[in-house]
């Protein structure tokens, strides 16, 4: 029997409540499908870091990188400034784990309310393929002057050709594998970034010309997108960006597909440690308080048991989750929805865990 070791990461604010039902579930469809998770949790965090000052050892990302994967709950306290969390935790392990890729579908399940007007679930079903190394992520820059009235900030966005080939590789093969429209959106904004985006669109074609003669390409500006996003979803299959210009439409796609309780992602390393996670935060206003909705924690399960080759358990984790959201339990998927109907984050939990065996 197949046994995965996954390391938790539970973190802070309502990751620990949603990472919980996370488990849950994708160990009922582990039970189901005859393979086992040897789970290590480290309490990594902002509650750690207040009582310690420490972040994340060096130790951690070595002992990180003998695992199958790192299942991780949220990051971000309120507490503490913003950044230090966030940069030494999140973006550490993304970074360090070379995860290059930030893969975030964006598909609007039925049973669940879309704010754009007139679309269902057949019209919102894409994908976003975020560059996760590079661009104005990487700290390149500096303060001069600071605190006078000459003070200048840079912060540069840098790609190199091997960091966009890895990515673009990466987005070709998903969109062939996915099978759907076939067709690869490149978002740049090659009207104004004109060394960037430049590097991205000629080794988008290149790529595309030589290897990918079966996917269809396309492009759009990053200001564009975001407008076809709302105004026609239907268009997108696999859309491909840099890492800033993908942190932004992602949000906007995890809202048009129902919210931060519900959006899902994975940092990739296709020849290394991955990490999946809910895209949503830490929620701190809700902590402890069992209401938060554990969906998006539950379909990071689901793609990190797809990433693990798992593909029968992670449909079987999408089937429960369908299931339990067409059944018309829940009025809305916010915490407030999820208090008032007299359900909870466990209990959502279970009852997914519990499709996920027979459905
Ligand atoms: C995300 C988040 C992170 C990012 C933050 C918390 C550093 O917004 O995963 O999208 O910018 O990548
Ligand atoms: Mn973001």
């Amino acid at each position: 029997m197949a046994t995965y070791k996954i390391a938790l990461l539970p973190g802070d604010g309502t990751g620990p409540e949603v990472l919980r039902e996370g488990v849950k579930v994708v160990g009922a469809a582990a039970q189901r499908f005859g393979f086992t998770l040897d789970t290590t949790e480290y309490d990594f965090g902002g509650d750690r870091y207040l009582k310690t000052g420490e972040v994340l050892p060096d130790s951690a990302i070595e002992e990180f990188r003998g695992y199958d994967a790192i299942f991780l709950g949220a990051i971000g306290h309120p507490d503490v400034k913003p950044g230090i969390l966030e940069k030494g935790i999140l973006l550490r392990v993304r970074f360090e784990l070379d995860q290059y890729i930030n893969l975030r579908p964006v598909k609007l399940y039925p049973g669940v309310e879309t704010p754009i007007k007139n679309k269902g679930p057949e019209d919102i079903d894409f994908a976003v393929v975020r560059e996760n190394s590079a661009d104005m992520y990487t700290g390149l820059g500096g303060i001069q002057r600071k605190g006078t009235p000459y003070e200048v900030a840079i912060q540069e966005m840098v790609y190199s050709r091997n960091e966009v080939d890895r990515c673009l590789r990466y987005a070709f093969e998903y969109t062939r594998k996915r099978n759907k429209k076939k067709t690869l959106t490149l978002c740049g904004k090659t009207n104004v970034l004109t060394y960037v985006f430049d590097l991205w669109e000629r080794a988008f074609h290149e790529m595309g010309e030589k290897d990918y003669p079966d996917i269809k390409r396309d492009y759009a500006h990053v200001d564009a997108t975001t407008m076809w996003m709302v105004k026609n979803p239907e268009w997108f299959d696999v859309i491909v960006t840099g890492n800033m210009f993908g942190d932004i439409i992602t949000d906007l796609g995890a809202m048009i597909q129902g919210g931060m309780g519900i959006a899902a992602g994975g940092n990739i390393n296709p020849e290394g440690v991955s990490m999946f996670e809910p895209i949503g935060g830490s929620a701190p206003k809700y902590t402890g308080m069992n209401i938060i909705n554990p969906l998006a924690c539950i379909f990071a399960g689901q793609m990190m048991l797809d990433h693990l080759g798992e593909t029968d358990a992670a449909k079987c984790v999408e089937r429960a989750c369908v299931a339990f959201l067409q059944s018309g339990v829940l009025p809305g998927l916010s915490a407030k929805e999820i208090q008032e109907c007299g359900l909870s984050t466990t209990k959502i939990g279970d009852m997914i865990a519990d499709y996920a065996a027979r459905v």
